[in-house]
């Protein structure tokens, strides 16, 4: 049992044991440790100012990657065993690197403010992607938002990096003692208790179990990509917090012809990464899920856990009647997504449980799955409704249909009247036409900043509408 965390910083090693550890991570560079690079402007993870390379073995794989976050919502505890690189850090031979370079001569920044984030940004996109395009580099700086430049001289300075003189983090950072840390240290139980704040990172789900029996209130914080925003809004001061950052297990993603599992600790990136070419619907969707510095580090399962009623994977959950994992003192149990909320953030999860997968079935041979996202802006915004469909059809007819709506009720709803009524129907546009206005009878939707209660009728209708005509199209 270690009671510190660990980690490297542009390539120092740094042990903490005190309260430091409770901060987010933008501000134990600029205040603790002068590194006034990183910039901070929203502090809830939207603008991409605070951008870092996160360093670390991928549990599932093996291999150590470079990835982009927010620090401004990443709290320092959950950097233990990690290596994070910030834009001082990426400096060659003393000097601008490539990418800097390109920014410069490009007049890729102009007030300033929001320019080391979009390196750190291009820094991620050069470590991981082998052919730049511009539509990468739009994909890759979403989480990025700039007031002055226009954005074109910023893909012009991407576009004219020479990739040949970029050096990847692992050969900028080839110290063996830093490459041994971060490859082949195991991964131990952490405690760390001050006065006001504990934090324990368990190497186990027995010995996790065992802390929630203890402190039924402790909270649990997977990557903070929810929980960070509520704390610098001051909506939740953490006390006690349990991680299951040391959990071997938890990094386990298995995708076999049966089911899709997905273990606490899997990021939505891998699992991006890991369906590429199998589930296209879902590993699309996931395209325009938040941003890469969300992505990287935020989990399927803390989407579930937040229980937002416009979280954007629970539909699809509900229509693929996928199972959440919980475990508790007396082992484990499997809920059915579709019984798993029962009202606003409200879910079938006890003080001591905890979730530890979820698994989700793959679909079986005509099975159709069409998965939608409506919000303001394509890119980095949170959805006004979204909504899953699953269909199979024999011939002409409806064989079997799952609809699932988000953003229109207080959590996430299933149809099971509508869905009843369509099975054995004729699949044609009179009948989803009819169909789509009964909608209104199963949803609840509310005014708020998003959208009316009745544009959010009108949107949940047009979107059946359109999985009809999509549906439709693809079968001439
Ligand atoms: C800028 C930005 C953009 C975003 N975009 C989107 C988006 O497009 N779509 C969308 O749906 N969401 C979005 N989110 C929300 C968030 O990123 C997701 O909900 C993410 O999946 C949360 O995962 P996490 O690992 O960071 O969870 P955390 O923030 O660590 O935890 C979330 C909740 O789950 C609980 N929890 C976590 N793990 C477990 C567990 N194993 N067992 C029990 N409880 C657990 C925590 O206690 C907490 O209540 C966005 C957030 C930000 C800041
Ligand atoms: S300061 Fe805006 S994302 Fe962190
Ligand atoms: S250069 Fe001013 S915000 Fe981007």
């Amino acid at each position: 049992m270690r009671d510190y965390i660990q980690f490297y910083l542009n390539g120092e090693l740094h042990k903490i044991n005190n309260k430091l550890i409770s901060l987010n991570l933008s501000d134990y560079l600029r205040y603790e440790k002068n590194l006034r690079g990183t910039k901070v402007v929203c502090a809830e993870g939207d603008c991409g100012a605070c951008t870092v390379m996160l360093g670390k073995k991928n549990h599932s794989t093996g291999k150590l990657e470079y990835q982009s976050v927010n620090s401004c919502i990443l709290m320092v505890a959950l950097l233990d065993g990690s290596h994070i690189v910030t834009v001082e850090g990426i400096k060659t031979e003393g000097k601008l690197n490539e990418i800097q370079k390109c920014m410069v001569e490009n007049n890729g920044a102009q007030c300033g403010f929001c320019t080391p984030g979009f390196i750190m940004s291009l820094t991620d996109m050069f470590e991981n992607k082998e052919e730049i395009d511009e539509k990468k580099c739009r994909n890759f700086l979403t989480g990025n938002l700039c007031r002055c430049t226009g954005y074109g001289s910023i893909l012009d300075a991407a576009l004219s990096v020479d990739k040949s003189k970029v050096r990847k983090l692992e050969d900028l950072y080839s110290d063996k003692a830093l490459l041994d840390f971060l490859n082949n240290s195991k991964l131990e139980s952490v405690e760390v208790k001050t006065d006001e704040f504990e934090f324990y990172a368990p190497n186990s789900f027995e010995k996790a179990i065992e802390l929630k029996e203890e402190f039924p209130k402790i909270r649990i914080i997977s990557s903070a990509t929810d929980i960070g925003v509520q704390i610098n809004k001051d909506r939740f001061e953490p006390h006690r917090l349990l991680s299951l950052q040391n959990i071997k297990d938890a990094y386990k993603l298995d995708i076999d012809s049966a089911f899709i599992k997905v273990g606490a600790k899997v990021s939505l990136s891998a699992l991006e990464q890991g369906l590429e070419g199998q589930e296209e619907e879902l590993s699309e969707f996931l395209r325009i899920f938040a941003s890469p510095q969300i992505k990287n580090i935020g989990t399927l399962v803390g989407n579930v856990a937040n229980g937002s009623p416009i979280g954007d994977t629970l539909p699809y959950l509900i229509v693929t009647d996928a199972i959440v994992v919980i475990l508790g003192p007396s082992g484990e149990r499997r809920v059915n997504f579709s019984t798993f909320y029962s009202g606003y953030k409200q879910m079938d999860l006890k003080s001591d449980e905890l979730i530890s997968s979820i698994e989700i079935p793959r679909l079986s041979k005509g099975e159709i799955l069409k998965i939608y996202k409506v919000s303001r802006r394509k890119d980095l915004d949170i959805s006004s409704v979204n909504a899953a469909f699953k269909l199979k059809l024999s011939e002409k007819n409806i064989e079997d249909i799952q609809i699932s709506f988000g953003g229109v009720g207080p959590t996430v709803l299933r149809l099971p009247k509508l869905e009843k009524e369509l099975i054995g129907k004729e699949f044609t546009a009179d009948v989803f036409r009819d169909a789509s206005h009964k909608i209104k009878n199963e949803i609840t939707p509310m005014s708020d900043v998003r959208g009316s209660k009745e544009y959010r009728y009108l949107v949940a209708k047009n979107l059946f509408q359109r999985f009809f005509l999509e549906v439709e199209g693809s079968r001439i």
